[in-house]
């Protein structure tokens, strides 16, 4: 049988990198020295690294036919009905349009009761900004990555205090992952026990437009390799941010695994 899928759901979308000496001051005029167009977007980053790492991945969003679109429409529920998940192991939410994403959730646990639990899917979700209509994701994934922005509009100032913090909204047994940039990332789940990660910073720093979707790529990689979930939770935050590490010393993405 061919192995299981992971699929990320969320945003693709172009981005114009122009690179320049230093960080532009507010109304100047600074040449390139360089300009890329390069795929982005969270959930697509994510399936990237997903890939360059060796795992099956999949990307559902919205696509537009040309370089230039607005607002392309989220992913609702209804689309979400045609997914077959019995091809996926992992699916990650990048939290967007929050109500129709509870209700795909709700489909895989419905999904989930139903199945033997060598094949059940495992929830993660993201949530990046500071909205409260996000903040009900919370409750809704079995492992939940938190951003520092988000982290911070609560009060807090590091990882492991963000974790302690924010770890009473997530439903039992689940695990809950902040990274902080070059401080690395800790994670927190159902035995109490805040696991820290330093980074791992290369040389020099390239680019890291891509290192947080970088870090939850890997770590949702990890821990989608190990059964039961969580025995490495350690390792997996550890390895995220061995690759996100790997991935602000180069341009891109090609080379994180090498
Ligand atoms: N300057 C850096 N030096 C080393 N590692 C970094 C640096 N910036 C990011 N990282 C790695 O990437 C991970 C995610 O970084 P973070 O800044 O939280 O992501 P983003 O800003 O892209 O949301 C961190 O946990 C760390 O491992
Ligand atoms: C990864 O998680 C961070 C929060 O730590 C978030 O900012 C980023 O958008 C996430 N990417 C995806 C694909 O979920
Ligand atoms: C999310 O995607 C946008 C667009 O590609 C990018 O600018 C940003 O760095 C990404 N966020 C993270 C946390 O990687």
């Amino acid at each position: 049988m061919e192995e299981k899928k992971i699929m990320c759901i969320g945003l693709v979308c172009l981005d114009i990198i122009n690179v320049v000496e230093r960080y532009p001051e507010e109304d100047t005029d600074t040449r390139c020295l360089s300009q890329r167009w390069q795929r982005g977007g969270n959930a697509s980053n994510s399936c990237t690294v997903l890939s360059l790492l060796g795992a099956r991945s999949a990307f559902m969003g919205s696509l537009a036919p040309g370089y230039i679109a607005e607002n392309l429409p989220d992913v609702t529920a209804d689309d979400f009905k045609r997914v077959d998940l019995t091809q996926y192991k992992w699916i990650h939410w990048e939290g967007r349009n929050v109500d129709e994403q509870i209700k795909m959730i709700q489909r895989v646990n419905e999904y989930n009761k139903d199945c033997p639990t060598d094949q059940r899917i495992t929830i993660s979700v993201e949530i990046e900004k500071e909205r409260d209509d996000l903040y009900q994701l919370f409750q809704y994934g079995e492992v939940v990555f938190v951003s520092k922005d988000v982290a911070r509009h609560f009060g807090f100032s590091s990882s492991a205090e963000a974790v302690v913090g924010l770890y009473p909204r997530v439903k039992k047994g689940a695990y809950l992952v902040c990274a902080w940039a070059e401080h690395g990332a800790d994670a927190l789940g159902p035995d109490g026990r805040v696991l820290h990660s330093p980074s791992f910073p290369p040389e020099t720093i390239v680019d890291t437009l891509g290192a947080g979707d970088t870090f939850n790529a890997s770590v949702i990689y990890a821990l989608s390799k190990v059964s039961p979930l969580g025995q490495t939770i350690e390792e997996a935050i550890t390895f995220g941010c061995r690759v996100a590490g790997k991935k602000c010393g180069i341009q891109g993405y090609d080379g994180i695994v090498s």
